[in-house]
């Protein structure tokens, strides 16, 4: 099996009270584990796609059966971007972007505030399900973007290097319907270190 669930680097109940131990036990135990599973499924006979990574997958997304496509792009888009997210958050989270990534992030949109306010504009305006997205493309060019479902940004080309999950299943058993209160509270959790990684300039 190409894929397995990634363990979280805390505790389920170390992100509270931003992320509440239930919702991150269900999240990353149910949820994320089923992307995982039948990602897999989807790959069974497909010997030959299972040595790419899921990175990959979603790059040549263009280029996989039609048989598995939607099923590739809703469960191993649900698992990068779920492994993601787990990474992108930390207890107490991380400081405020620094080097690189500050600076893009000045250039881009004025300040870190007009970047938050950005992403959870989008996140806010994401009907139904999916994700709220700092990417860069290969210029190093930063966006906000939303995406659907599990679409990910590496299927327009587009390297995601802060994702926000606005799925319900994220946020309903603490904050039921208050969307905006959970993106504000993310904010509060949030490892810095990781996304400027991610932007790696
Ligand atoms: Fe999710």
């Amino acid at each position: 099996m190409p894929f397995t669930l990634p363990a979280l680097a805390y505790d389920v109940a170390a992100l509270e009270p931003h992320i509440d131990a239930a919702t991150m036990t269900i999240h990353h135990g149910k949820h994320h584990a089923a992307y995982v599973t039948n990602a897999n499924n989807a790959l069974n006979d497909h010997s030959a796609l299972q040595a790419l990574s899921a990175e990959a997958l979603l790059a040549k997304i263009s280029d996989t059966p039609d048989s598995i496509r939607q099923a590739l792009i809703n469960n191993v888009g649900g698992h990068v971007n779920h492994t993601m997210f787990w990474e992108l958050m930390t207890p107490g989270g991380s400081k405020v972007p620094t080097g690189t990534l500050s600076v893009a992030i000045t250039n881009t949109f004025g300040g870190l505030d007009q970047l938050k306010a950005a992403v959870n504009d989008a996140g806010m305006k994401r009907f139904g399900s999916g994700w709220s997205w700092l990417v860069s493309d290969a210029a190093g060019t930063l966006k906000v973007i939303s995406t659907a479902n599990q679409d990910s940004p590496l299927m327009q080309g587009l390297t995601p290097i802060l994702g926000v999950d606005v799925w319900e299943h994220a946020y309903y058993l603490n904050y039921q319907n208050r969307r905006a209160d959970y993106l504000a509270a993310w904010w509060n959790i949030v490892n810095w270190d990781v996304v400027a990684k991610k932007y790696g300039r």
